[in-house]
């Protein structure tokens, strides 16, 4: 909560302006900080030193502190000098072990900004706040002296509220390229995200190396041509050779680049549906043996991998033993969603399979679906054996899931809701709330064309994570994540309009106890993020200025 709520009732919560000799700047930060307490007074930047303990700072936090100061000198038109033990003016960066691993304090005085973190992602985050604290200037970078180069007097303690604080990227339906992803990850840093769930294989494309599977990407990195808009029956493909993929230098380059920001990347090999392109690669992997093409359409497909043959197996233990290589993250991502069993019912070796095992169909579930469960329960073991744990979207719950396993809910909150009584820890990324490639306004005229929905960013806000909860199984509600599909989003321009400025709102429910949440403080916050956003050259939506759709974008209605 507020600590200093005689402050509330002047203005809608933070947007706080203080009467003093100089004006203080308004404070407008997103996520709003758990405790903010502003005073009268400011500290002048320009010149300022920047200070830090040499011995005690993180190689991370070190690298943050001296770019901060760098910045400030070019913004400012006046050098922040650097000073390597701390100082008891200026800006001062003490590391302080009693704060959690993401948890910053900053005081403002006249005479010194003194942050205190424990690690170099708190000292990150305190620079996010600060930043967010000084004239929109900053983010530009350029030298523009000016007397406003000031920080109002105010205390500051902060910490997240959940510490899965995810967004999910697609790059497998439509590619972004490696500097597009370093945009989208610096977004989220900036709004003290810590997780990108990245969506790496699907039908219409496989977007990784693999050494051991080469042809994954020769073959299944490709498309010949796009259904063009939703023309499905009949098709109406687009005649354009279309794909992409990440080297393994690449992926490498993008998951360190992350780490600096405070990013886990968790990485999604989904299986064993949405696997066309592998099998466009490998047909043995697939019931039939036959030769697929990597799809050129959208929606759920029936060929999936052939879990009756062993060889699937060895396929996946080599594509995951190199995923893990590559991805230092705790979780790996193994999808498990929208899984047709229409081939396993014929096929012999599935069959044989589920025989073996004994599988039989009750009046909830069919053999096919416990023979998914044995998939799940197998690769989830050999990611165990390499000390790491399995998320899987909500329909791993179907049937018999193995102890261990963190469910992602996505067909609205209920798959969450009983994978936390049931004792699996839970992800929230439901539909409801939480899918960003949905309509943002009612006129879809005026919208690019989207995949459907509607999800407005007040909805988005809105959302309460803990609801359905039962109090005792809250401690299994790992966070929080917005999905984005691209489907229908063809390049960075849109991918961004989708994107922004649903993360502000869903960077708050991440981020913030319920009491600190207020939609209106949020919206007025929000037209300084836009001009932010203008700067550094992020497209988003006005539509809650009442101004929805994207120019040169419209008009492609359903
Ligand atoms: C999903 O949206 N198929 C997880
Ligand atoms: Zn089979």
């Amino acid at each position: 909560m507020f600590r200093n709520l005689s402050l509330l009732p002047a203005v809608a919560a933070l947007t706080v302006a203080v009467s003093c000799s100089q004006p203080a700047p308004e404070i407008s930060i997103i996520p709003v900080p758990q405790s903010i307490s502003v005073k009268s007074g400011v500290f002048k930047v320009p010149g300022a030193t920047v200070s830090f303990d040499a011995a005690a700072t993180d190689d991370m936090g070190k690298g943050h502190i001296m770019d901060f100061a760098s910045k400030l000198t070019s913004v400012t038109g006046k050098p922040s000098p650097v000073q390597e033990s701390l100082s008891e003016k200026g800006f001062s960066f003490a590391v302080d072990p009693t704060l959690g691993s993401e948890e910053y304090a900053i005081n403002i005085s006249s005479k010194a900004v003194k942050v205190r973190a424990s690690t170099g992602v708190g000292f990150f985050y305190a620079i996010q706040t600060i930043s967010q604290m000084l004239p929109e200037a900053y983010f530009a970078g350029k030298s523009a002296p000016s007397e406003k180069w000031v920080l109002p007097k105010a205390d500051i303690q902060d910490k997240p509220r959940f510490a899965y604080r995810g967004m999910h990227m697609d790059p497998c339906r439509h590619f972004f390229d490696v500097d597009e992803v370093k945009k989208y990850l610096d977004v989220m840093a900036m709004h003290k995200l810590n997780r990108l769930h990245w969506h790496l294989t699907e039908d219409q494309g496989w977007r990784i190396e693999i050494k051991k599977y080469p042809r994954l990407t020769e073959v299944g990195a490709f498309r010949d041509q796009t259904i063009v808009d939703k023309n499905f029956d009949p098709f109406i493909g687009d005649g354009r050779r279309y794909g992409g993929f990440y080297t393994q230098e690449q992926i490498k380059e993008v998951v360190a680049y992350a780490a600096n920001l405070g990013i886990t990347i968790v990485p999604e090999v989904d299986l064993p549906g949405h696997m066309i392109a592998a099998l466009a690669s490998y047909p043995y992997l697939g019931c039939t043996g036959k030769q697929f093409k990597v799809w050129e359409r959208w929606g759920v497909a029936d060929e999936v991998l052939c879990p009756g043959k062993e060889s699937t197996f060895e396929f996946l233990e080599g594509v995951l033993g190199e995923i893990m290589e590559l991805f230092p993250s705790e979780y790996i991502h193994i999808g498990g969603d929208e899984c047709p069993k229409t081939y396993w019912k014929t096929c012999p070796h599935c069959q044989k399979r589920i025989k073996e095992l004994g599988l039989k169909s009750d009046d909830k579930h069919s053999a096919e679906d416990y023979l998914q469960n044995y998939v799940t329960a197998r690769v989830q073991k050999f990611v165990n054996d390499h000390g790491r744990k399995i998320i899987g979207w909500d329909e791993i719950l179907e049937g018999n899931l193995a102890e261990g396993a963190t469910v992602m809910s996505w067909r609205g909150v209920a798959g969450g809701i009983e994978a936390a009584k049931n004792g699996f820890d839970a992800i929230m990324t439901p539909n409801s709330h939480m899918y960003f490639d949905y309509y943002q306004s009612k006129e879809i005229e005026k919208e690019p064309l989207a995949i459907g929905g509607y999800l407005p960013i007040d909805t988005v806000y809105s959302y309460d994570p803990y609801k359905g909860i039962p109090e005792e199984a809250r401690h299994h509600i790992l966070g929080v994540q917005a999905n984005l599909w691209t489907e229908y989003i063809e390049g960075n321009t849109h991918l961004e309009y989708m994107l922004l400025p649903r993360l502000d709102a869903l960077s708050e429910v991440q981020w913030c106890e319920p009491g600190n949440k207020d939609f209106d403080r949020f919206k007025k916050s929000l037209e300084r993020m836009c001009r932010v956003y203008d700067i550094l050259g992020y497209t988003y939506s006005k539509q809650v200025f009442g101004e929805p759709g994207l120019p040169g974008h419209e008009g492609r209605v359903d």
